[in-house]
């Protein structure tokens, strides 16, 4: 909405243009009056809209041309002043003053135009009948107003609707010369309408128009006027009505009913409510609400931003499987300007048989998007109306900033619930099957789907009797590791193939060069267990590799089977992210196994670890 408006009069000489601005200010008819009145600036809080109001006098005598083209320019609105008693100035609105100002203007830049008849004191009959037909010839004329700075009648009515054309334009909303709605604004309202439509039946209830009304105007409907509108409605269209509620043409019906009385502040004040500005566009102000985020820290949904995610999936899920098929998810989607989601979220998350997305899969999306991109999920909620559905501030409401990872790691304990673990090995050591697997696809499965691909996966893993999100992100080894801080994660998960003998001295440098020094923990992984395992090249078998760097000993994985060793994996990555401090201390538990494939290597190796252990007691 504009901060200030100014108003430009304009008309033939002495048709009392001066004298309606000083009958304005001064609240009485000044018998004599300037050529032209000084600029005036009506102070916010007197004006009925609660924004600073410039009222700009011209007189042709004291004027050049090129000074009135300059005003014109300045002007949000121009009032057209004719004398009700003198037929000339009237003709001269269509044949001078509205060229004059929106001669050169596209459709759509037009200024808007208010006619203003004054001297309504020295006539008994009114000029409407030769002023309709300018009307109808003008779509920019946004109203006309008979009025007479003599006897005060409606001269701050001309004021207000001066100031009405400016902070709720016409022009976007409805198409005079059609006589019904812009596209653009059918669009918005129809988004309001699927938002405000709780239950997704496509009828606006009772209830649910009283809660739209609440929203947008702070109080509900009366139940008297409920059932006026309702009748308004039904009396007027042949589907605005059904079974007791608005369908969507009647919502548009009514908004059109507004505009064409006059009554467009009512459609902005929904319109605006609902994150759009003057164009139609949403704001930013809207669709980015600030949120701080300090390096270190990391964003999630909170039990608000779920609370409101499982009501939009309910609604949704019409046939109420616990998935959402591709036109479920599209209509979830349906009041996005584009479709948020591409292809690749259905390798991201868990889906049904059918390749739906199921319910954790549906959170499971959003919580990554919540984790990488912060700004992206807000502008979605921001879409989903998620302020006015849930009567916040803003979409901030639905996500916690977790404290900086520095504080985490010194207390040694952790509030988060998301952590993100980089799996990193050589190509073709299986880590798209390794997170196709956390999802619950084997490889075979992940074939068959046609979808695109993700780097990401993510699921929910039981850590501690806590349900935490963990995020698997594929490293791509040709073209990351370039900048220490790609090494950066919760957890780093080194994968090798067991099968390939020259695998491992790939992690081996990996970790050496980005993990040794740090504080992130990290687990060695065996990939194609099911395969017959190789002595690797690298100098110390891996094993000894952890022992050595007290490391947890390499986990074997296979992509074949999908029973729960696999799963056990998963979560001991999410329980070394969310316990770095502890990694490696589950040593002593795999002693056993160590010792026997170690054989004669441990008591060397073991030797060393108690010179460490003694070297830093000292
Ligand atoms: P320019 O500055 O020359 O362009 O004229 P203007 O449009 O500013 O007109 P102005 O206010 O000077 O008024 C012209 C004459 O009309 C004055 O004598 C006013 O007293 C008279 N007048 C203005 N408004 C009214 C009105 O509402 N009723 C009557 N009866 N006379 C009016
Ligand atoms: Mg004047």
């Amino acid at each position: 909405m504009k901060r200030d408006v100014r108003i430009l009069l304009l008309g033939e000489p002495k048709v009392g243009k001066t004298s309606l601005i000083m009958s304005l200010v001064g609240e009485e008819f000044p018998e004599k009056v300037p050529l032209k009145a000084e600029e005036i600036t009506i102070p916010a809080d007197v004006t009925p809209e609660k924004v600073p109001t410039h009222i700009v006098d011209y007189s042709e005598t004291e004027q050049t041309d090129q000074v009135l083209r300059e005003e014109i320019v300045k002007a949000n609105v121009v009032c057209v002043v004719y004398d009700v008693t003198n037929e000339d100035t009237i003709d001269k609105i269509k044949t001078k003053w509205i060229p004059l100002v929106n001669g050169d203007a596209e459709k759509g830049k037009k200024v808007p135009i208010i006619l203003v008849g004054n001297k309504s004191d020295l006539r008994s009959g009114s000029s409407m009948e030769t002023i309709l037909p300018i009307m109808n010839q003008f779509s920019e004329i946004e109203t006309c107003v008979e009025c007479s700075a003599k006897n005060l009648k409606n001269i701050s009515e001309l004021f207000y609707y001066a100031q009405k054309a400016v902070l709720h334009p016409t022009a976007p909303l409805y198409d005079p010369e059609d006589k019904q709605l812009k596209p653009m604004c059918v669009r918005a309202l129809s988004r309001i309408f699927s938002i405000s439509d709780q239950d997704n039946d496509h009828i606006l209830s009772d209830a649910e128009l009283n809660c739209f009304q609440k929203a947008c105007f702070g109080n509900p409907l009366a139940p008297q006027a409920l059932e006026d509108v309702k009748t308004v409605v039904w009396k007027n269209t042949s589907d605005g009505v059904q079974d007791n509620g608005l369908t969507l043409n009647g919502f548009l019906f009514l908004n059109t009913l507004f505009i064409q009385r006059g009554r467009h502040e009512t459609t902005w004040t929904i319109l605006r409510k609902f994150g759009y500005d003057d164009t139609l566009e949403m704001t930013d102000d809207f669709l980015y609400p600030q949120l701080r985020v300090s390096v270190g820290c990391t964003t999630e949904l909170n039990h608000l931003g779920h609370q409101f995610l499982q009501r939009l999936f309910e609604k949704y899920d019409e046939d109420k499987d616990s998935a959402l098929s591709p036109t479920e998810l599209r209509n979830l989607f349906c009041v996005f300007p584009y479709m948020p989601w591409g292809a690749e979220v259905h390798s991201a998350v868990s889906t049904t048989e059918e390749g739906y997305i199921s319910y954790d899969g549906y959170l499971c999306q959003w919580t990554l998007t919540a984790y990488l991109d912060i700004h992206r999920c807000l502008e979605h909620l921001g879409y989903l109306g998620y302020p006015i559905v849930t009567d916040q501030e803003s979409q901030t409401a639905a996500v916690t900033v977790t404290r900086e990872k520095e504080v985490d790691l010194e207390k040694c304990q952790t509030q988060r619930s998301v952590f993100l673990c980089k799996v990193i090995g050589p190509r073709g050591t299986g880590k798209t099957a390794f997170l196709q697997a956390f999802v619950g696809r084997n490889a075979a499965r992940v074939g068959s789907f046609n979808v695109a691909f993700s780097p990401y996966t993510i699921n929910t893993v039981e850590v501690s009797n806590q349900e935490k999100y963990l995020i698997l992100y594929e490293v791509d080894v040709e073209t990351e590791f370039l900048k220490a801080s790609d090494a950066s994660c919760d957890v780093a998960c080194l994968m090798y193939d067991a099968s390939d003998p020259h695998s491992f001295d790939y992690c081996a440098s990996i970790y050496k060069q980005h993990y040794m020094e740090s504080s992130i923990p990290c687990v060695l992984v065996a990939s194609k267990a099911d395969l017959a395992e190789v002595k690797q090249f690298h100098g110390t078998t891996p094993a000894e590799f952890c022992y050595k760097h007290r490391l947890p000993p390499p986990i074997p994985f296979s992509s074949l089977s999908m029973d729960s060793t696999n799963k056990t994996i998963y979560t001991k990555l999410a329980w070394a992210a969310m316990f770095p401090h502890l990694n490696g201390s589950d040593l002593s538990n795999t002693s056993f196994w160590l010792r026997v494939t170690l054989g004669t290597a441990v008591v060397t190796v073991l030797g060393f670890a108690i010179y460490r252990i003694f070297a830093r007691q000292r």
